[in-house]
């Protein structure tokens, strides 16, 4: 029996999860709302917004779709899964109040303080006077996130004392997230290598996927803003299976169990990011979906059927299932608009993409852009260029000959992606 699978998304990483699941003996009809202009490729784009919960229960039902998947965070926050289940249709993802561990960083770091999981000291304000106070007591260096969602821009990491002062005025006296903004969390300032933890969980066993790492920042040696995410490789090699077995006990198990404890039980992708810093381990935030860009590398290196691991998660059956991955690196570059990730130009012509795809072992991800009678930008990230290797360096130089034959005005992209992990190996 094929089954119909509607990916809801519109990013790079929706663009992996379909072109993974068209490769599926079992797939049927494959739709990705709303989509874009790679998507297109592997599946049919369906011209509903990813937070029209509305919209695409009834598309769902409509098209008797077996499966749908959750790409972004807000239609989790906005209660999709619970929606779709309500009606009897199958959908990967939590519900919105276990969801709640990436929407609100509040729920976060007090289920981590109540569950000994280790994470950067903190305290929650919703008065700006008290918050004031409490970062010129500590002083800088000093991290003040926003606690909901703030399309990645909450988070403020302050190397003086000014700009924590800045963050807490832009966040509670200018209103700059709206109510993602009600509540600040001001944290300790944790230093080390960052890396991104995914777990495959059907609500009672959990399955971490090979540890990846994304570099946030815009720029070069992680200067500038940061980003959604400029690119990604994995596995990290210099991180152990001890580490791993650690980051298994000390903080996903113990995560599950918190969440179950109090009535959110987790089925989905868990997306712990972590800092290892030198006195240990410690979780920087949650995410309850799969990493973007951290997806574009694990699907070139799954070897074992996605859709199976996907309804194992939703049916409760991941024990069952043994996952397999290939052996090699993947990696993936993201190029980006100019002037991204603040305001930039859309509707650039794209030139190049098809030349870089004939590069060996790259399979290009498509972010912002939309097909108009030729290929457009139409967002901040526009590609990502995944590639394979047997080494991260065979895998580096394979995206990086296709980056530089994809040409667009103003395009921009990292030229160190790697770079770190392959000093530290
Ligand atoms: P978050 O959305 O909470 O992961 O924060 C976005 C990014 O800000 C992270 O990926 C880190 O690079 C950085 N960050 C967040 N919290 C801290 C912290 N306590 N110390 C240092 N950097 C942080
Ligand atoms: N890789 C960053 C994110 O997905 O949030």
């Amino acid at each position: 029996m094929k089954t119909n699978v509607l990916i809801i998304g519109s990013g790079g990483r929706e663009h992996a999860l379909a072109w993974k699941l068209a490769q599926s003996p079992r797939i049927g009809k494959l739709y990705v709302a709303p989509g874009n202009g790679g998507t297109r490729q592997v599946a049919e784009n369906i011209p509903i917004e990813a937070t029209d919960i509305d919209g695409l229960v009834k598309f769902a039902e409509k098209n008797e779709i077996g499966l749908t998947v959750v790409g972004p965070d807000d239609p989790l926050a906005l209660g999709v899964v619970d929606t779709f289940r309500l009606r009897g249709l199958r959908i990967f993802g939590p519900t919105r109040t276990a969801a709640e561990i990436e929407s609100s960083k509040a729920f976060a770091k007090n289920l981590m303080s109540e569950a000994n999981i280790p994470t950067a000291t903190f305290k929650i304000f919703s008065e700006y006077n008290k918050a004031l106070s409490y970062v010129r007591e500590r002083g800088a260096p000093i991290v003040v996130k926003a606690s909901g969602l703030a399309l990645g821009k909450g988070v403020y990491v302050c190397k003086t004392l000014a700009e924590a002062e800045g963050a807490l005025a832009e966040i509670m006296v200018d209103y700059a997230h709206k109510e993602a903004g009600n509540e600040v969390v001001v944290e300790e300032f944790l230093d080390g290598q960052e890396i991104s933890i995914h777990v495959f969980c059907d609500g009672k066993t959990f399955v971490l996927l090979p540890p990846a790492q994304d570099h946030k920042p815009i720029h070069d040696n992680d200067e500038g803003k940061n980003t959604g995410g400029m690119g990604t490789i994995a596995p990290v090699s210099w991180v152990s299976a001890d580490t791993l077995k650690i980051v298994g006990e000390q903080v996903v198990r113990p995560t599950i169990e918190a969440l179950t404890k109090c009535g959110r039980p987790f089925s989905g992708l868990l997306y712990p990011g972590l800092k290892m810093t030198s006195t240990g381990l410690k979780v920087l935030e949650f995410n309850a979906r799969f990493g973007d860009p951290e997806t574009q590398s694990y699907m070139r290196l799954l070897k074992t059927d996605l859709l199976d691991i996907l309804e194992a998660c939703v049916d409760g059956t991941l024990a069952e299932l043994a996952i397999e991955w290939n052996s090699g690196f993947a990696v993936c570059v993201v190029i980006a608009s100019g002037g991204y990730p603040d305001e930039y130009k859309k509707g650039v012509p794209l030139r190049g993409v098809a030349e870089a795809e004939r590069v060996s072992n790259v399979v290009m991800f498509h972010a912002g852009t939309i097909f108009e009678n030729e290929l457009k930008t139409s967002g901040g990230r526009v590609l990502g260029v995944s590639a394979t290797g047997n080494t991260l360096r065979d895998a580096l130089n394979s995206a990086y000959e296709a980056a530089r034959l994809i040409q667009f005005e103003g395009m921009q992209y990292r030229s160190d992606i790697g770079a770190k992990a392959l000093s530290t190996t």
